[in-house]
């Protein structure tokens, strides 16, 4: 008789077995589970890595956020750009005069703006540009009045005045002497269909601006500019810098005079010095499209009828128009007699120069000899259409008295309307290539 298996041996064998297999996986398990906890650790600390990076935490301090680009200023994150952008704001800025300034032009890319940008480089002073290139008027202007700098070795950084962190970079790799700022949402009438641009830039970029200028070791001196729109309907003739300015005529001559209100408070509290300029109708080469000798040049070659403006009481609107080289003069003029700012690092030490410019022609001229000069110049006859001026933030005139000015750093207009139309049509057809129609079978020539 065959014998029974033994049976507990086999359960027992089994359990064995089974008592194995649990202990082998459970291995399996552990191993596999601290591989994934190792994983998830190093992608946590990875995340958290390019979360710090990215978003930093929010601080006042201008310099925290200086600090942190600093640091990072050759990696992917860097504001304004690597070593190699640092190099050209530094070799920019650097004066190639004995005492020479470094000046940082916001606006330089804008017409005053690249025409004061030339000037200090020609004298050997270091210019570092800042503009947004913003399309409130032809984008494709400001880059060729970029690329005539650029030929000057003057670098233009692309950036908004917003921009805080760019700013305090800029300070970081150049300490600037002076600011010359005539970044602004120009334009009197545009105001009206875009008036937030104006806030942005006339008044949260200036205090922006006036924020890192503040808080900069050493404090820059800093030459603004302000606007002869800022007498509004004051009727006292010439307008001068002891008169009323509390009654604007347009959205941009308030941010305008809420700007000479916030220069006398960073001045007051920080110790910056401040000097605003009150220009007078600007023109010239290089102008700005929006501006009405440059539209009336366009449309009277064109064929186009042109609108000029007379007063409610049928005068004739005139205007203190005032050439691009004679303002020139005077910005430097500003700049070169601007005192040190007292304060640093954010801390008043002292009182601080507070200063504010006409910068007129000092005659002012009807809008209709204005055309008449444009005609004789471009042997046109304009179609003219006279309008009652629109309520659209125009004033009927305007007429510097510069005393001030000329007594504090001699500035002393010499060109008149006639002369500086000439030279600003002679640009205008070399620019946009028309034959004037004297010139039709012949090459325009230099002077
Ligand atoms: N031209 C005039 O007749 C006149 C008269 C009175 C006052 N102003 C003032 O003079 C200054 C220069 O005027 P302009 O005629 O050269 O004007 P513009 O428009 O040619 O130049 C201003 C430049 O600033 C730049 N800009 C504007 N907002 C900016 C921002 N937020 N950040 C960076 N860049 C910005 C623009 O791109 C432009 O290139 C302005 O402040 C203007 O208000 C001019």
């Amino acid at each position: 008789m065959p014998t029974p298996p033994d049976t507990s041996k086999t359960l027992k064998l089994e359990r064995y077995n089974s008592y194995l297999r649990k202990i082998h996986s459970t291995k399996l398990i552990n191993a596999s589970s601290k591989l994934l906890f190792r994983a998830t650790l190093l992608a946590a600390l990875l995340l958290i890595l390019f979360f710090t990076i990215t978003y930093p935490p929010l601080s006042d301090n201008p310099h925290h956020h200086l600090h942190r680009h600093s640091l990072l200023s050759t990696s992917l994150f860097s504001v304004g750009g690597g070593a190699a952008w640092e190099k050209q704001v530094r070799r920019s800025s650097t004066p190639r005069r004995p005492n020479g300034l470094s000046v940082l032009v916001t606006g330089a890319a804008g017409f005053v703006g690249s025409h004061c940008s030339l000037a200090l480089k020609k004298r050997g002073d270091g210019v570092v540009g800042l503009d947004n290139f913003n399309d409130y008027y032809d984008p494709s202007l400001k880059r060729a009045r970029q690329n005539l700098l650029k030929q000057q070795q003057v670098f233009i950084v692309e950036g908004d005045l917003n921009d805080a962190p760019l700013l305090s970079k800029l300070f970081y790799v150049a300490p600037f002497t002076h600011v010359l700022h005539l970044a602004a949402q120009a334009g009197v009438r545009y105001a009206m269909q875009n008036p937030q641009s104006y806030i942005r830039s006339n008044i949260a970029g200036f205090v922006n601006l006036l924020e890192i200028a503040k808080a900069a070791n050493p404090q820059p001196a800093i030459v603004w500019a302000s606007s002869s729109s800022v007498y509004g309907l004051n009727t006292e003739n010439p307008f001068s810098e002891i008169d009323r300015t509390d009654k604007p005529a347009s959205l941009y001559a308030a941010t305008k005079k809420a700007g000479e209100e916030i220069a006398h408070t960073y001045n007051h509290i920080y110790g910056l010095s401040l000097t605003g300029l009150r220009f007078f109708t600007v023109y010239g080469p290089w102008g700005r499209p929006d501006m009405a000798y440059f539209f009336f040049t366009k449309d009277i070659l064109q064929g186009k009828s042109i609108e000029i403006y007379k007063t409610h009481d049928q005068k004739e609107v005139a205007r203190d128009f005032t050439y691009i080289d004679d303002v020139v003069k005077g910005c430097l003029g500003a700049v070169d007699t601007a005192e040190k700012s007292t304060g640093s690092g954010g801390k008043k030490k002292g009182p601080a120069q507070l200063r504010v410019y006409n910068l007129g022609n000092t005659s002012p001229v009807p809008v209709g000899r204005l055309v008449w000069i444009l005609e004789g110049l471009l042997k046109t006859k304009a179609k003219k259409h006279v309008i009652t001026m629109p309520r659209n933030g125009d004033v009927p005139f305007t007429h510097a008295n510069v005393t001030l000015a000329h007594k504090d750093f001699g500035y002393k207009p010499t060109t008149d309307l006639a002369t500086g139309l000439r030279k600003f049509v002679k640009w205008y057809v070399g620019y946009y290539g028309i034959q004037p129609r004297t010139q039709k079978e012949s090459q325009p020539t230099e002077e």
